[in-house]
């Protein structure tokens, strides 16, 4: 059996981690994505709909462990931003013994806000959420993704890749 993998993306909202996924990921990888879990989970069908946030994650971790346990490759489509949710993630895959791989998905704060502010600001009437995601909110994901970028390496990934450039210090 081949030995499995497990791929997170780590980045905000409009950051282009599901762009990137539908144009990199191969059609062997089983692939997680919480926006599509929630909508299926969702009474009113919103990706958005973050009271159903805890069960699309326990959707996500069964998935994940059937897939692992076949010797597959998984790939979350998640924002990962919080450092509980990616030690989540790597004891999935150290459970397995899969071979877990970062991939950093972290745009400059400003091209990532104008994305997010391209998409659908009206809330739901069911559940209050909209595709668009509140600035302040985008910001605090930026911001805590930034600030673990140096610790990142520590965590316990095999592999972190870059899907974008790392931005340069003091260059903005
Ligand atoms: N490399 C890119 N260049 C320009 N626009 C992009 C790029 N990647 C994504 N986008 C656009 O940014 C928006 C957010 O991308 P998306 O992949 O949905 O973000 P995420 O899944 O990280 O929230 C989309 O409108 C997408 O078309
Ligand atoms: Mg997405
Ligand atoms: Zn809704």
């Amino acid at each position: 059996m081949n030995r499995p993998s497990l791929l997170a993306t780590i980045g905000p909202a409009g950051a282009g981690k599901t762009t990137w996924r539908n144009r990199c990921v191969p059609v062997v990888a089983d692939v997680v994505s919480l926006d599509d879990i929630r909508a299926e989970l969702s009474p009113c069908g919103c990706s958005a709909d973050q009271t159903v946030n805890a069960a699309a994650v326990e959707v996500g971790t069964a998935m994940t462990r059937a897939a692992l346990a076949a010797g597959r490759t998984v790939v979350w489509d998640t924002t990962a931003y919080l450092s509980g949710f990616r030690a989540h993630l790597l004891d999935l895959a150290a459970e397995f013994g899969a071979r877990a791989v970062g991939l950093l998905v972290l745009p400059p704060l400003d091209t990532v806000l104008v994305r997010n502010s391209r998409r659908d600001g009206t809330p739901c009437p069911q559940c209050g959420f909209s595709r668009r995601v509140p600035e302040n909110r985008v910001r605090e994901m930026h911001d805590a993704i930034t600030a673990a970028l140096p610790s990142l390496p520590t965590e316990g990934w095999h592999e972190l890749r870059y899907l974008t450039p790392q931005a340069k210090e003091n260059s903005r």
